[in-house]
């Protein structure tokens, strides 16, 4: 069977230690869009690994695979595979040959375009994941399985390089030298990917990959499937275009795996949620505490007033809860709940169960409020609005609950749901209810032992 793990914030839900706690019951953890912009960190046995492309089941001797909806950087994958390998452990991953590669120029634009957009930019991870997927969907991507022919790789890159070097130079009016000229360099680009496609080869890396999940699956296997970032970040359901390039939503793992909607319906879809909320990025948040200069939509830190409630708030949650981004270190701009947009994950995934992180984080405040719905232009909303504009137009109605203290949370983790702080439970049972979903397990601290686990999918 099957398990899907969807983020359903905006990234950074703590999705990793989920894959890591249901991962244990699965033979094989697949990844199914998405790049390297995924930074997670795993811990196991007391080392920390920090990865943004291998699925974290990798680490745990699992087979990982990146799915034909992923977009795969080799120069990241392969440091990332000898990092393990130097760290002792022996990594097990396959990658679609329908996923398509990240390519150096794919990088080089992402930042170009970024600049060129200005107001309008997402604030990207910069690992070239939007002009990646442009060019799969403009019909002139190479695909992991096209680096295992030196004919077909040469065809491809002679066809789409120019057309990349007039976009930097003549339409940007970028001067490419260096190692950006080799970017744009078909000797240079055939070469270094020539390279990556026989080590892939060598190593029996590459799958097709929804017969071997689906063959693996009939053979009464357990797959999980990993989503990176989250739902609000959905290139079709998220703040556009303030969004990642791919579907972290449910309907990904169908399509970005090559196994059918119903075999993807027929397991189980976990729903991962953060206590608070946290955003890497700009774009609407009507819940936020305080603000990030440059990712606050009209923020200008200098008018900021030190003793400010929601500053201060929104300090102590940043503090608390290390939201500082994996892959680039950002502050992430964070809020209360907004349950507006859980609703609308809720619906665009269909959660079966939920998983709610860091309640930890918030412990110790006097008060916890909660997005609960939105004023919309006079009238009261409970879900989304469809375009970004009007998102942005939205002010939260709040709901207040009770606190509830710092606690010893690996006790809590080892005696069970019980023994979270009442206050807790009501904050959880509301969530619960809002989103007709029940819950799974709740992250009450950093390391997968500090989950309090009420249900394990795979054993149902
Ligand atoms: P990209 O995925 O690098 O193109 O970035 C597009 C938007 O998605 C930006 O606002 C990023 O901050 C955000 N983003 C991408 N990956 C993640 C993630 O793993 N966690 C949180 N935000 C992300």
């Amino acid at each position: 069977m099957t398990v899907t793990i969807v983020g359903s914030q905006l990234g950074d839900e703590g999705k990793g230690g989920v894959v890591d706690l249901y991962g244990d019951a699965a033979d094989i953890v697949a990844r199914y869009q998405g790049g390297d912009n995924a930074g997670h960190t795993v811990v196991s046995d007391g080392e920390k690994y920090k990865l943004s492309l291998v699925p974290s089941g990798a680490v745990r001797g699992k087979i990982g695979v990146l799915g034909n909806g992923c977009v795969v950087n080799p120069e990241t994958l392969f440091s990332e595979l000898d990092q393990l390998r130097e760290r002792g452990l022996e990594p097990d991953v396959r990658v679609a040959e329908r996923a398509h590669a990240i390519l150096p120029y794919h990088r080089v634009l992402d930042g170009i375009e970024e600049k060129e957009k200005a107001d309008l930019a997402a604030g990207t991870t910069g690992r070239g994941i939007g002009p990646a997927y442009e060019d799969k969907m403009g019909r002139r991507g190479v695909r992991i399985g096209d680096l295992l022919d030196p004919a077909v790789l040469r065809e491809r890159l002679e066809y789409v390089v120019p057309q990349k070097r007039a976009l930097a130079e003549d339409v940007f009016g970028v001067t490419l030298e260096g190692e950006t000229a080799d970017a744009f360099d078909v000797d240079h680009l055939f070469e270094s990917y020539r390279a990556y496609g026989e080590r892939l080869a060598t190593e029996g890396m590459t799958v097709d990959c929804g017969t071997f999940l689906q063959n693996r699956i009939d053979a009464g296997e357990n797959v999980l499937l990993e989503g990176a970032q989250g739902t609000s970040i959905d290139i079709d359901h998220g703040v556009y275009p303030y969004v990642t390039s791919s579907n972290p939503t449910a309907g990904g793992a169908s399509v970005g795996t090559g196994l059918g909607p119903t075999v993807v319906g027929q397991g189980e879809i976990i729903g991962i949620v953060k206590a608070y909320l946290s955003r890497v990025g700009t774009g609407p948040l009507p819940t936020e505490l305080g603000g990030v200069e440059g990712q606050t939509p009209d923020y200008d830190s200098e008018g900021v007033d030190e003793e400010d409630e929601a500053e201060q708030l929104a300090t102590y949650i940043r503090d608390e809860g290390g939201e500082y981004g994996t892959v680039t270190g950002r502050p992430r701009r964070v809020g209360w709940l907004d349950v507006p947009m859980l609703r609308h994950a809720a619906r665009a995934s269909g959660f079966t169960g939920l998983a709610v992180n860091h309640i930890d984080v918030l412990a110790g405040l006097e008060e916890v409020e909660v997005g609960h719905s939105y004023e919309f232009d006079g009238e009261e909303i409970f879900t989304v609005p469809p375009t970004t504009e009007q998102w942005g137009r939205c002010t939260a109605n709040y709901r207040t609950f009770d606190g509830w203290p710092e606690v010893d949370w690996t006790a809590v983790a080892e005696e069970g749901y019980e023994a979270i702080p009442e206050n807790a439970r009501t904050y959880l049972e509301y969530l619960a209810d809002e989103l007709d979903a029940p819950l799974y397990a709740i992250g009450v601290g950093p390391g997968r032992e500090q989950t309090v686990i009420l249900e394990r999918p795979y054993d149902s």
